[in-house]
């Protein structure tokens, strides 16, 4: 199949300059915005699934129109699959029946993962497929690791895999899990072999561009958040 996705521009020549200085803050600054309800609504409902479903957990965040979540489920059939995503509209389209150890989820990420922090939830597996890039400078703070919930993302702890199309992405995701864990990370270029887990990807692979990934293992590390 051919497809035209545009590969990332950006304005950055690396990695960006504020990056240390906004995961510091993030490290030491509590995130005060408030949980908004809905997401506190969802967040109990699928609570009430997790209870009914006590096998590891694996949270596929951004998980769009939820491929990845079926593939999860179905590569993990002893583990329960929650994919959150705020897009309602992503979340309705028709792909195929949910298995039964699958769980889809409308939220806000960045109130679900404090959340299922604050829950105790300790899942041993976290996805990060194909996060929208915000390429341009100004927008780190609209990345995941220039965002203040990331560290509720690495206190959550499991084997945390990113993928992205946009190296600098995972670049400065590992230059943040590094700066917050001490622990030396790798970029790897990621091959799909035609086993595509989510449609960007294959769109993404489908155009020519390059894949990149990230994974590292994470302890559940609650005290990472700072506290007021
Ligand atoms: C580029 S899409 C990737 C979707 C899917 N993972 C894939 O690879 O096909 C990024 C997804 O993240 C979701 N997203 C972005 N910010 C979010 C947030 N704060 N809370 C929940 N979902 C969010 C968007 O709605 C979108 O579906």
């Amino acid at each position: 199949m051919h497809a035209t996705s545009r590969a990332i521009v950006t304005n950055q020549p690396g990695p960006h300059q504020d990056l240390a200085r906004r995961v510091a803050r993030a490290l030491t600054h509590p995130l005060k915005k408030p949980i908004a309800e809905h997401t506190r609504q969802a967040f109990a409902e699928a609570e009430a699934w997790r209870k009914t479903r006590p096998q590891p957990l694996i949270l596929d965040a951004g998980c769009g129109v939820g491929l990845s979540t079926r593939r999860l489920a179905h590569q993990f059939p002893d583990h329960a699959v929650i994919g959150i995503d705020r897009s309602a509209d992503r979340l309705s389209r028709d792909h195929g029946e949910l298995p039964d150890n699958a769980l889809l989820v409308r939220a806000d990420l960045v109130d679900f993962w404090r959340l299922a922090l604050a829950a105790g939830w300790q899942p041993a597996r976290q996805y990060l497929l194909y996060p929208n890039p915000y390429p341009k400078a100004a927008h780190l703070k609209m990345r995941w690791h220039g965002h203040p919930v990331f560290p509720a993302i690495l206190a959550l702890g499991g084997r945390l895999e990113l993928r992205s199309n946009w190296r600098l992405y995972v670049e400065e995701f590992a230059l943040a899990t590094e700066q917050a864990t001490g622990t030396p990370l790798r970029v790897e270029a990621h091959q799909p072999d035609n086993d595509f887990l989510t449609p960007f990807e294959r769109k993404y692979h489908d155009s020519g561009q390059s894949l990149w990934r990230l994974a590292v293992d994470l302890p559940w590390a609650p005290a990472l958040l700072p506290t007021a």
